[in-house]
């Protein structure tokens, strides 16, 4: 997929979100998940089953209209699928990871954008009205009978953690269910990978490392292991590496039309 591709699906897909949000203000819970926006949203996990964990920089470098929501959403539904084909998962169980994944922030429209884009680290009180998003990305979907539960519980549960200590509802192991833990994991990378305001992004394979020193704890140990093995696949052994590059160098020595 090109990048310019990739930024006209997020711009799309931006563009949804943001309708969503516009109806919500204008008619209270009601018809906001116009038949447009199931219909694109089916069209990104088709597109999604097809991206590999190497398109993820592609949809880092694109153009994500005004916030990052969206792009942090495509990626982490990327990634989430990705790990959940990994983890041996059928078709239909992949798909639900994915919706749910696309959806896992919707809650965050609800909040005020002055919070949201703040250019430096939140305060207590900003960073629990933060938090507020999971319960309230619930209450926006819970009614929503075209919505498979599974995908309404990963929204509501994205940020849980094994020993308790996440949120909105302090579940423990076994009570946060596997698709919520891909979720988890594949959030929390997007988002250490990614450039805040007031700090850089940590390359992949630091952010592993940080998670990895943290998951015995906070996130599900065998999901993070095949995140491991994902970030190994995705980067190229130092010979091949070198192969492709001279690879190029002889392609760019022959004229080619384009
Ligand atoms: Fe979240």
């Amino acid at each position: 997929m090109t990048e310019k591709k990739a930024s006209r699906d997020i711009y799309v897909f931006s563009q949804y979100l943001n309708e969503v949000y516009r109806l919500y203000g204008l008619a209270g819970n009601q018809e906001i998940f116009t038949d447009k926006f199931r219909t694109y949203l089916k069209r990104m996990i088709v597109k999604l089953k097809d991206a590999s964990f190497r398109d993820l920089e592609k949809y880092r470098n694109a153009n994500c209209a005004s916030n990052c929501l969206p792009g942090h959403s495509i990626r982490t539904a990327l990634l989430a699928m990705g790990l959940a084909k990994e983890l041996g998962l059928k078709e239909s169980e992949i798909t639900e990871v994915g919706v749910g994944a696309l959806l896992h922030d919707i809650g965050k429209l609800f909040l005020p954008r002055e919070i949201l884009d703040k250019p430096c680290k939140l305060s207590e009180f900003e960073f629990e009205v933060i938090k507020s998003h999971s319960e309230i990305g619930f209450q926006v979907l819970r009614n929503e009978s075209w919505l498979p539960g599974p995908c309404i519980e990963i929204v509501h549960n994205h940020h849980e953690r094994l020993d308790g200590s996440g949120y909105p509802n302090h579940l423990c192991g076994d009570e946060i269910h596997q698709y919520e833990r891909i979720v988890g994991v594949a959030d929390v990378f997007d988002a250490m990978t990614s450039k805040r305001n007031y700090r850089e992004a940590l390359s992949y394979e630091l952010a592993f490392q940080e998670i990895k020193k943290e998951s015995p704890l906070l996130l599900d140990r065998q999901i993070v292991f095949v995140l491991g093995d994902l970030i190994k696949k995705y980067s190229y052994p130092k010979r091949e590496l070198t192969e492709r590059l001279e690879m190029r160098r002889e392609i760019c020595h022959y004229p080619c039309a384009e």
